[in-house]
């Protein structure tokens, strides 16, 4: 089993280089499908999701070259209806983005359920929501979703969602894309990704409008063509930089980012005592390593990410006085990283969506075991800033979402490498 050994208390300073957004990549790979044409497909980051989702599209004919770092040239014209391999569908969330994509452009679909980071119970049936709303008859079992049109045919309508739905959201602009008639989501989700994702479609012929509010309108239309796209930095993974900065101190350039992007992060390390410069495509950081606690609360798009809840939780045991983080869209998240962070040295007490945070002078190193991606990259970022050795187990995790993580930290000056046989 590999793991990162990790020996802290080392402040990061240089420059690190953001690489495409992992939630993007993971809804436009898939949208890929919908287009009889070549796509050109840049800043795509080389992670495990990534390579799980291209072997799946592989594996249904797609025509996949990546001629070099970041680029994917994929040429879906030939490709026939068909099941995804159930065996890979399982080993990512995302992976339920090929049910919009089927029924889209084949008028039906036949997914296994997915897998992916098991930090709380992740229902789906706001996505079958919407492709019911679309005229899909669906059948569900605890095995797999399958759909094929119902007795009025498919076509456009409106959907409007009960909550905030990220994926949701995406499933529902990818199944409309193709189909007749004009589809309105209400209640839409937000994020960047959604946006990169209909900035995408768009390129190919789609025509979409409102991605980025929550008012989102896709008028479907007969068939796409292929194109060139580059997929938007991503935001968590210059947040989690950031994030190590800020808990370890140092001064740090962190290139190619949209700064819109991460303006709750960014804002929240500035008033936890960090220094924080915004360029065009680059943030600089600079921490002494001393915090003030503070309070978040996690929200969706434009609010403080989710995905970034454990990275602040460790600046915020770091950090002087009590903070107080409160969770609004996953309840149960704090478990994948308290209790780890606790064997740390940390001082956490968790009540329902409320976690408080009593900071403390230090952390000292252990040995910890991440449980989902981004607890995962928490436990990385307590060990950069604790003092001693600190093993983290697990890191298959952190490496579905953090390209060449050991070589951009060693270039911050961290002391950390991968250990294969542990
Ligand atoms: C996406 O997950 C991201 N994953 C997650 O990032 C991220 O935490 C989440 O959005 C929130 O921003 C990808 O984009 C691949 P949701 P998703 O549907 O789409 C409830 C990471 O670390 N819900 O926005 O699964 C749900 O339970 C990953 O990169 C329903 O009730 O999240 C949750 O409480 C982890 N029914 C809330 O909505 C549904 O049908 C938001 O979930 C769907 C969701």
């Amino acid at each position: 089993m590999a793991i990162y050994e990790i020996n802290g208390g080392t402040p990061l300073s240089g420059t690190v280089t953001i690489s495409g957004a992992k939630n993007a990549a993971v809804a436009i790979l898939p949208a890929a499908l919908l287009v009889k044409g070549q796509c050109r497909i840049e800043n795509v980051p080389d992670i495990s999701d990534v390579r799980i989702l291209l072997e799946m599209l592989r594996g249904m004919g797609a025509r996949i070259e990546q001629p070099e770092a970041g680029v994917v040239v994929m040429d879906c014209t030939d490709v026939g209806f068909c099941q995804p391999d159930s065996v890979l569908v399982k080993k990512l969330r995302a992976s339920y983005y090929l049910m919009g994509v089927l029924l889209s452009r084949y008028g039906r679909s036949l997914v296994a359920l997915p897998g992916g980071c098991s930090f709380a119970s992740r229902p789906i049936d706001q996505h079958i929501k919407g492709f019911k709303a679309l005229g899909a008859a669906v059948t569900e079992t605890d095995e797999y979703v399958s759909m094929e049109p119902g007795p009025n045919g498919l076509c456009g309508n409106r959907v409007s969602l009960d909550v905030v739905s990220v994926g949701a959201t995406v499933n529902i602009m990818l199944a409309a894309t193709l189909l007749p008639g004009q589809t309105v989501i209400e209640n839409a989700a937000k994020e960047p990704h959604i946006v990169d994702l209909a900035n995408f479609l768009n390129t190919m012929g789609a025509r979409i409008s409102g991605a980025g509010t929550d008012t989102v309108k896709i008028r479907g239309v007969e068939a796409l063509q292929g194109g060139t796209y580059a997929i938007i930095p991503d935001q968590i993974e210059a947040g989690t930089y950031i994030a190590a900065v800020a808990a370890t101190g140092g001064d740090v350039l962190v290139k190619n980012v949209i700064p819109k992007h991460m303006e709750c992060i960014t804002s929240k390390l500035e008033e936890m005592g960090a220094e924080i410069t915004n360029y065009d495509d680059s943030i600089r950081i600079r921490s002494s390593g001393k915090l003030c606690g503070t309070t978040v609360k996690t929200r969706p798009y434009p609010g403080f990410p989710t995905d970034m809840q454990a990275q602040i939780c460790v600046c915020m045991a770091l950090a002087g006085g009590t903070s107080r983080l409160t969770e609004s869209v996953y309840e149960t998240r704090f478990f994948g990283y308290c209790t780890e962070l606790e064997s740390m040295g940390a001082y956490i007490q968790v009540e329902g969506k409320t976690a408080t945070v009593y900071g403390k002078e230090s952390l000292h190193g252990a040995t910890v075991r991440a449980r989902d991606l981004r607890a995962g990259a928490a436990l990385v970022i307590a060990g950069l800033a604790a003092e001693g050795v600190t093993r983290v187990e697990n890191i298959h995790y952190v490496e579905r979402g953090y390209e060449r993580l050991i070589e951009k930290l060693t270039a911050l000056g961290a002391k950390i490498r991968r250990v294969e046989e542990y």
